[in-house]
């Protein structure tokens, strides 16, 4: 029998109202990041397309535990997650950041499984990693209704907000949370739950405090696939904004401090060196051995996570975890 077409077009919000493009603002941040001191870059533009195959790479790291214990976590409680989001009758199931959703098809086959009454709307920056989706999920699960967005968070939760009326589920999966500065993960849920009605739910992944060696190896990996992925960020600047970058005179430098909870990364430039970026018309100067702050990932305990979550309009409904790899799935819902 043929197949109703479920794939509606991507919606792209990647062009901002105020005319500027996606490149423009890629260009002003990095102008920014660079003249401040310290420097710093902002992590959103580690996944163009290349970005977005290397972080798939590092998911299949034998150090990268992350990706392997959130898929043992959502395998082993997959019925139960599918049972707790569909308890209301239909929703939009929204995946901020989805990347190749590896992890969420074990919620969509679930779902699927259970004749869940759903539609799936991944939302990412990267608009190859939503084609390749959205080609994948046409392929494996031609029955699921899918709408993806190509955008920034916020500017998507906003049109969803205004687009799709019924009961919401959020996912944040993979740690996300993490990426965020303390102050920041706290605007950000509460940037959620203002675009939420009471009863909704958010599912986040949260990579707890564990032994620092096994936090510092997955972000140190042996065969220097994080490392490319890094300093990946230098050659996207050198392909799309014109930038002359020599790549091999900076090195990836990833620290974690236990006390914080937090794994920062580095590029640390081998040299002094001058660095001129065509479409910034500005020359960026390093002495040896600055740095450039590129990532930050915050390790939660979950108590921290529970009153995060309660500080920003959610309450905790259930917690799937992996006791062995110290990895969570945290249900909330709005309260
Ligand atoms: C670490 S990957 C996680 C992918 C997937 N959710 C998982 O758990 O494996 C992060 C994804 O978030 C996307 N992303 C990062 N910052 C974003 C932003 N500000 N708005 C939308 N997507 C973003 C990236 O393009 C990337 O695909």
């Amino acid at each position: 029998m043929e197949q109703t077409p479920t794939v509606a077009p991507m919606i792209d919000l990647s062009r901002k109202e105020d005319g500027t493009s996606s490149k423009e603002t890629f260009s002003k941040d990095v102008a920014e990041g660079l003249s401040q001191f310290p420097k710093s870059l902002p992590s959103r533009y580690f996944y163009d397309a290349a970005g977005s195959k290397l972080f798939q790479d590092i998911m299949a790291l034998p150090e990268y535990y992350l990706t392997r214990c959130e898929f043992k976590v959502l395998t082993d409680n997959r019925q139960e997650i599918a049972r707790q989001f569909a308890a209301s009758g239909f929703f939009h199931l929204i995946d901020l950041g989805a990347g190749d959703a590896l992890k969420t098809k074990i919620l969509l086959r679930e779902l699927s499984q259970q004749k869940s009454e759903f539609d799936y709307v991944p939302v990412d920056i990267s608009g190859d990693a939503m084609q390749q989706l959205t080609d994948s999920l046409q392929q494996e699960m031609p029955s699921v209704d899918v709408q993806a967005v190509v955008g920034e968070y916020f500017p998507a939760l906003e049109w969803l907000q205004e687009n799709k009326a019924e009961r919401k589920v959020v996912l944040f999966l993979g740690s996300n949370i993490g990426n965020f500065k303390a102050d920041e993960s706290r605007h950000f849920l509460q940037r959620i739950c203002s675009n939420l009605s009471s009863g909704d739910k958010l599912l986040m992944g949260i990579d707890l405090r564990k032994d620092p060696d096994t936090i510092l190896s997955a972000y140190n990996d042996a065969s220097g696939v994080t490392a490319e992925f890094n300093l990946n960020l230098l050659r996207r600047i050198n392909r799309e904004l014109g930038g002359e970058f020599d790549v091999e005179q900076f090195r990836h430098y990833p620290i974690y401090n236990p006390h914080e909870g937090v794994m920062r990364s580095f590029l640390v430039s081998k040299k002094e060196q001058d660095v001129y970026i065509r479409d910034t018309g500005q020359t960026f100067h390093f002495d040896a051995w600055e740095a450039i702050h590129t990532e930050n990932s915050h390790k939660y305990s979950l108590q921290q996570v529970s009153e995060l979550g309660k500080a920003c309009g959610f309450s905790v409904e259930t917690v799937f975890q992996d006791e062995a790899c110290s990895f969570a799935d945290v249900l909330f819902t709005v309260a």
